[in-house]
């Protein structure tokens, strides 16, 4: 049996489409809204403080009252628990402390049983030092996996190979006394990274991919998806002349050696054979540098990521020219049938309602839930969530900790938000200031919140196929007012974000009827013509026409 007719008898099964005008002409992943979530923060339901499969699983009606199309889970695998789980021990297997394989077979069932489709997060580049491949290949440089990571040998001098340095600080080469090698990390010295050049090594990582999809995932998020190849002469990284004294340390190179190496992008398109192997899988991946090159993760002639993340709102300056420009450079930058996606939040990033405030957050969940593309959203973003600040002694994140003193901290964004309770016990970050007011419970019981703002937005998404997959349209934005418009066939949507606050005025002759102000009020009439007088921080959505 080929592995998609199982996975079609099995628990991949079909489901009924819920708008089928729009199912009809686009995959799942092109409308759905996914949603990341970091199961450790997320609820906990035996009460040691951490978040849990089984806690998830008693919130999945929150999941399904807000719209929610498809959760990421960071990762949940046996692991030292060392970077957030993303030392991974045991590819095939979860931890002990997020539950059982089935407990995860029965989450994947809800979900499915909701409509709602499940990615797991896939850590390609490296491994724990405590899985069972790195024990055999440091036991001996004879071991039959001693191929399996990569191993050097000293300079003469006895110093490390070359100047590569780890992302979390120092080089990334680890002396490694009983074998008499180096081998390399990327990230921590207790996450040595794979050698993907080996043939075995990625026959084995394939496996894994196909162990989830027999279980009925449906994708995955490939991390770090551009550092899989590193330069096989070792060749030193350059330093780069722009990044001064402020960069972090491991951040004052050109990693051309080591990132974004054309031999990357072939074992992404292996690795995207493998999905395909099975139906309606996608692909999304973690991809690194500029907005010119995230066109290429999404393959020439074979296909690699069906989405690599895009992280070009949260990185852009927050006025109307910046988003304009950096929302046309993207989709300029991506080929021509690709499909785009936008991110506005995930465990590596400081949270956006700490950066924009919660008059400009309605913006943000306005725009991202109208233009084309799939919206990602972190966990406790439809909330408010802002940054938490962590005292020393409860820190637990390796940057912090080794690269102290650079803002790189991601705890403040990896804290639980309070779902009905999240925990009976003291949870293992502390939760931010306010949370009494920004939590679930409290954000329901007022319609005009910011949580009931996502929720009649990502309503109207899946109502309106022009939202979801027409084409988009830019307006010229100028008085701080971002505007575009979204169409197909003959309806047609303006969206209109005042990005400042205070009130501005939208020169606009046509008029049509206003479907929702971001401001959720009944402000302004039911027909309106322009030119429009947009309140601070209000966005707009008419649907244009009589
Ligand atoms: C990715 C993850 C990040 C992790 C790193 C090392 O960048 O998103 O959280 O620290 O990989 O695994
Ligand atoms: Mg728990």
């Amino acid at each position: 049996m080929r592995p998609s007719d199982a996975a079609v008898s099995g628990s991949r099964r079909r489901r009924a489409p819920r708008d089928s005008r729009v199912q009809d002409r686009s995959a799942w992943w092109q409308t759905a809204v996914f949603y990341e979530i970091a199961t450790i923060s997320f609820q906990d339901s035996d009460g040691d403080g951490k978040g849990d499969l089984a806690g998830l699983l008693s919130r999945l009606d929150y999941l399904e009252w807000l719209g929610i199309g498809a959760v990421w889970l960071t990762p949940i695998y046996p692991s030292p628990m060392l970077d957030l789980g993303y030392d991974i021990s045991d590819f095939c297997d979860v931890h002990p402390e997020f539950g059982t394989l089935e407990q995860f077979d029965s989450l994947l069932e809800e979900l499915h049983r909701r409509d709602v489709r499940l990615i797991l997060d896939f850590v390609p580049n490296h491994t724990s030092d405590q899985h069972a491949w790195f024990t055999e290949s440091r036991a001996s440089c004879r071991n039959p996996k001693r191929d399996w990571y990569l191993w050097a040998d000293p300079r003469p001098d006895g110093g490390s190979p070359n100047n590569w340095q780890s992302r979390f600080g120092g080089s990334a080469w680890q002396w490694d006394e009983q074998s008499g090698q180096y081998y390399y990390h990327s990230f921590l010295r207790e996450q040595p990274d794979l050698n993907w050049r080996n043939a075995e090594v990625r026959t084995a990582m394939a496996d894994v991919l196909r162990f989830w999809m027999r279980r009925g995932v449906d994708g995955f998020r490939v991390d770090a998806s551009a550092v899989l190849a590193k330069d096989l002469l070792l060749r030193d990284n350059p330093p780069d002349p722009q990044a001064g004294e402020s960069k972090p340390p491991p951040q004052r190179f050109r990693n051309i050696f080591t990132d974004d190496r054309p031999e990357a992008m072939a074992y992404l398109a292996e690795m995207r054979e493998v999905i395909d192997e099975f139906e309606n899988c996608v692909l999304c991946g973690e991809v690194q540098g500029k907005t010119d090159r995230i066109g290429h993760f999404y393959g020439h002639d074979k296909p690699r990521l069906h989405l690599p993340l895009n992280f070009v709102l949260l990185d852009s300056a927050w006025d109307a020219i910046s988003l304009q420009g950096n929302i046309d450079a993207y989709l300029n930058a991506i080929p021509n049938k690709a499909w785009p996606d936008w991110v506005t939040g995930g465990h590596d990033k400081h949270r956006v309602a700490s950066k924009l405030g919660p008059e400009q957050m309605r913006v943000l969940a306005m725009l991202v839930l109208t233009l084309r593309g799939t919206p990602f959203f972190y966990a406790g973003d439809e909330l408010g969530m802002e940054r938490v600040p962590i005292a020393t002694d409860r820190i637990t994140d390796p940057f912090e900790k080794l690269l102290p003193g650079y803002e790189l901290n991601r705890d403040p964004e990896r804290t639980a938000g309070k779902n009905g309770g999240f925990s009976e016990a003291d949870p293992w970050l502390p939760m931010g200031p306010g949370i009494e007011k920004r939590n679930v419970e409290t954000l329901k019981d007022d319609e005009r919140s910011l949580l009931w703002l996502f929720k009649r937005l990502i309503a109207l998404r899946r109502k309106e196929p022009a939202l979801a997959v027409g084409a988009y349209i830019p307006v010229r934005s100028q008085n701080d007012v971002l505007s575009f418009k979204r169409a197909d066939g003959d309806v047609a949507f303006l969206v209109a974000l005042n990005l400042v606050h205070e009130p501005r005025r939208l020169a606009w002759d046509g008029e049509g009827t206003l479907l929702i102000s971001s401001h959720l009020d009944d402000y302004h009439p039911a027909l309106l013509r322009g030119p429009i007088l947009l309140r601070p921080d209000e966005g707009l959505i008419i649907k244009l026409g009589r």
